[in-house]
């Protein structure tokens, strides 16, 4: 893989570590306290990422992967000029591989990979080696960042595709969501496309089984932010003291990661300046999820300037992948 250069965020680790550092400190101070889901992704994260795609209960990945695999080609029949596919958090690269392997292409593929995770970056740039006419460059930022950065150096000719799979859009607020949409809509020219792949509303019992499995892997995902907050801020979260709690708010549509804290206690993070006092039984609110209708999806494509193609449903697990064009 070839690596990127001259992207705006973040210019360095110790850039990276302050802003994560001031972002630690901004969301403990908030009530209810939060952490961002994006900095679940360190090199352990990434990997308990991937160990949660293969438990039976966290379905989508399977789901998403069906759906890749059977439309495909339809999609390549969509956008005959494709030359290029841009993945916003590959994590391991496994579906665009699939997808690539599917894709009917009569030239070269050029694929851009963007993820906040150098350890996803690896894995994908590696698992999509094995394509001898595809050539693949790696952009470390945050997803429209390093959108902009692919697309700045993108050939005239040809079409692009952007996937955003593994419902990674359900982590935004609806507000951020439809901003993102929006700059992604931007990025985009007459003939491009942008691939969606969200999870359905379902049963609430799927789902909190989904986000806490009975063996403890998203519990383990979970912590896995404290844990990083201690190895890089040199706080002191006692794991220990604190329980994975997933929460489905109907009125919102979205499942909710927590952890609880078990007692009262005070934590010290001192590369954030902070001493944060927690209450028994308070949470810090680490990860939302949002669930989609299939209408909705198409709506908000609309409202950010798509048009929807095509949308496919994985009836078993609830989940959609939409085919949105400029
Ligand atoms: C839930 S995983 C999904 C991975 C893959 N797309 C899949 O469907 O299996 C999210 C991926 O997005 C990356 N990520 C999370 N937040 C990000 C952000 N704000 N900017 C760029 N990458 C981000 C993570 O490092 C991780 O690899």
């Amino acid at each position: 893989m070839t690596a990127s250069a001259g992207l705006p965020h973040p210019a360095s680790d110790d850039e990276a570590r302050q802003e994560f550092a001031a972002d630690v400190r901004r969301g403990l101070l908030l009530r209810p306290r939060q952490l961002q889901a994006r900095y679940f992704y360190d090199a352990l994260g990434s990997q308990l990422f991937e160990a949660i795609c293969r438990l039976p209960w966290y379905r989508i990945p399977r789901a998403e992967r069906v759906l890749l695999a059977e439309h495909a080609a339809a999609i390549g029949v969509r956008l005959p000029e494709l030359t290029t596919l841009v993945e916003l958090g590959c994590g391991s690269g496994a579906k665009l591989a699939l997808f690539v392997e599917r894709l009917q292409r009569a030239r070269p593929l050029r694929v851009r990979l963007v993820d906040i995770s150098a350890a996803a970056l690896e894995l994908s740039a590696r698992t999509l080696g094995r394509f001898s006419d595809v050539s693949v460059v790696g952009h470390r930022a945050p997803f429209v960042p390093g959108l902009r950065a692919a697309v700045a150096r993108r050939p005239v000719q040809g079409s692009m595709l952007v996937l955003f799979l593994g419902s990674n859009l359900g982590n935004f607020h609806p507000p951020r969501a439809a901003a993102f949409l929006r700059e992604v809509a931007d990025c985009l020219r007459p003939g491009d496309g942008f691939l969606l792949g969200a999870d359905l509303v379902k049963p609430e019992a799927e789902l909190l089984l989904a986000y806490g499995d009975p063996i403890g892997v998203t519990a383990a995902f979970n912590k896995n932010l404290l844990a990083r907050v201690n190895r890089e801020l040199g706080g002191d979260f006692d794991l220990g003291a604190f329980d994975h709690v997933p929460r489905w708010n109907a009125a919102a549509a979205r499942m909710e990661s927590h952890l609880v804290s078990r007692t009262d206690q005070i934590v010290h993070v001192p590369a954030a300046d902070l001493t944060v006092s927690l209450c028994s039984g308070e949470s810090i609110w680490t990860e939302s999820s949002y669930k989609y209708e299939p209408e909705g999806l198409a709506a908000m494509g609309a409202d950010a300037g798509l048009v929807c193609r095509d949308q496919w449903i994985e009836p078993a697990a609830r989940f959609a992948l939409t085919l949105f064009t400029r």
